[in-house]
């Protein structure tokens, strides 16, 4: 990997620390890379991003221009890649969020999965351990995981940090797999990690293929909006601006080795959820009251899908003091502005591909 003079003295200007953030144009890659540049002034921060269909620079228009950022477009699954890039900027820390995300991609297509999710993993804890194998002081590399590691709840109990790994989809299948690989690093090569499982997310620059975002999209175009199945499955919302706030302290503060989840304590139902987005949208569109709700459609639900997931953080919350902000309805509020008023981003990202993604999974459903 050749460096141009600039690069290179950036990369030896001062800094009390130089961080890797992986997948850093996607949704909630963004947030974090945004947080510790904007934070963390002292901070090198590099960006490494395929900009896959989910990665998008726009997301950091705001902030491409700090001196304490740089971008690299780099495929974590090429291992040369990865291995020069550590060799590059012999990195502090690593905050790992590269990764395919999408449990119903993951069911059409799960190669990209184990190649992403797993290999990609495995050649950046080769990287770190290549890099930092003489010295692991100061070190450490942050894995950030799901709650679907941990399988599918009944109506009762949560996920504690002592669920035992059950995952059910080739996503949750392959974040599992990177989770174990992460640990396996610790024991084995003693490198220094820390892994936080977090529930759903929302807000916010999220690729209208998960729920939240396609709906607004949907409701704002007069289209059918699919709710899978009955609507009945469970899932814990967290605005995505408190799994960042979580991620900066259990970077700073997390102990070695030790897991971390981060939740909303803030179960809906879908079809609830999907109805209080209606409410939200038919105010915000100046539509009659009942409008959008008109658009909800079942379609037939997805193969092997999880019923419930809720998160016991309780861990975090006493160790970090850490507790999620806005309450549910004031994010989804925050959420539909932002997507109302960032239809040009909105209309970039669903260009290209997006009807293809569509069409394929919806149609005939
Ligand atoms: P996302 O799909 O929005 O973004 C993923 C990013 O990774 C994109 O920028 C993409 O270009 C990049 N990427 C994909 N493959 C790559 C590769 N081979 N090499 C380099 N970059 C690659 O995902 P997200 O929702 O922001 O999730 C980020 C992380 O958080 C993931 O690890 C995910 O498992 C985890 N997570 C997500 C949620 C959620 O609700 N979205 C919840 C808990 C955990
Ligand atoms: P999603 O946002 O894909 O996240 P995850 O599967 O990782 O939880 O889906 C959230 C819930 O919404 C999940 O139970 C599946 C359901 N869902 C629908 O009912 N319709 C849709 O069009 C999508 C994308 C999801």
């Amino acid at each position: 990997m050749g460096e141009s003079r600039q690069e290179e003295k950036l990369i030896n200007m001062n800094w009390e620390k130089t961080i890797l953030i992986t997948g850093g144009a996607g949704f909630i890659g963004s947030h974090v890379v945004r947080r510790f540049v904007t934070r963390y002034p002292s901070y090198l921060v590099i960006n490494a991003d395929k900009l896959t269909y989910a990665g998008n620079l726009e997301n950091l228009a705001d902030i491409d221009f700090k001196k304490n950022y740089s971008f690299e477009k780099i495929d974590i699954v090429n291992k040369e890649a990865v291995l020069g890039l550590f060799r590059k900027y012999n990195f502090d820390g690593v905050i790992h969020l590269a990764a395919e995300s999408h449990v119903d991609r993951s069911i059409t297509g799960p190669d990209e999965f184990v190649f992403t999710n797993i290999v990609g993993t495995v050649n950046l804890l080769n990287g770190a351990l290549a890099s930092w194998q003489k010295d692991f002081i100061g070190k450490l590399f942050y894995h950030i995981s799901t709650d679907e590691v941990y399988g599918s709840l009944g109506s009762e109990g949560m996920f504690t940090e002592e669920t035992a790994y059950d995952p059910k989809s080739p996503y949750s299948a392959s974040k599992a797999s990177s989770d174990h690989l992460v640990r396996a690093y610790n024991h084995t090569f003693g490198l220094p990690v820390v892994i936080s499982n977090c529930s759903n997310n929302y807000g916010p620059n999220q690729f209208p293929e998960k729920l939240i975002p396609l709906a607004i999209n949907n409701i704002k175009n007069n289209k059918a909006v699919p709710v899978y199945g009955k609507g009945e499955n469970i899932r814990d919302w967290l605005y995505v601006e408190d799994h960042v706030s979580a991620i900066d302290l259990i970077f700073h503060n997390g102990k070695p080795c030790e897991t971390y989840n981060i939740g909303g304590n803030n179960e809906w139902k879908n079809i609830d959820l999907i109805r209080m987005l209606c409410r939200i949208m038919d105010k915000k569109l100046n539509r009659t009251a009942g409008t959008s709700e008109k658009l909800i459609t079942f379609v037939k639900d997805r193969p092997g899908h999880d019923l419930r997931y809720a998160i016991d953080s309780s861990k975090l919350q006493k160790e970090m003091n850490w507790s999620p902000i806005p309450k549910f309805e004031e994010g989804l509020e925050k959420t539909v502005d932002w997507y109302l008023s960032n239809q040009k981003w909105l209309d970039n990202v669903i260009s290209g591909d997006y009807e293809k993604y569509y069409d394929s999974m919806y149609s005939g459903r």
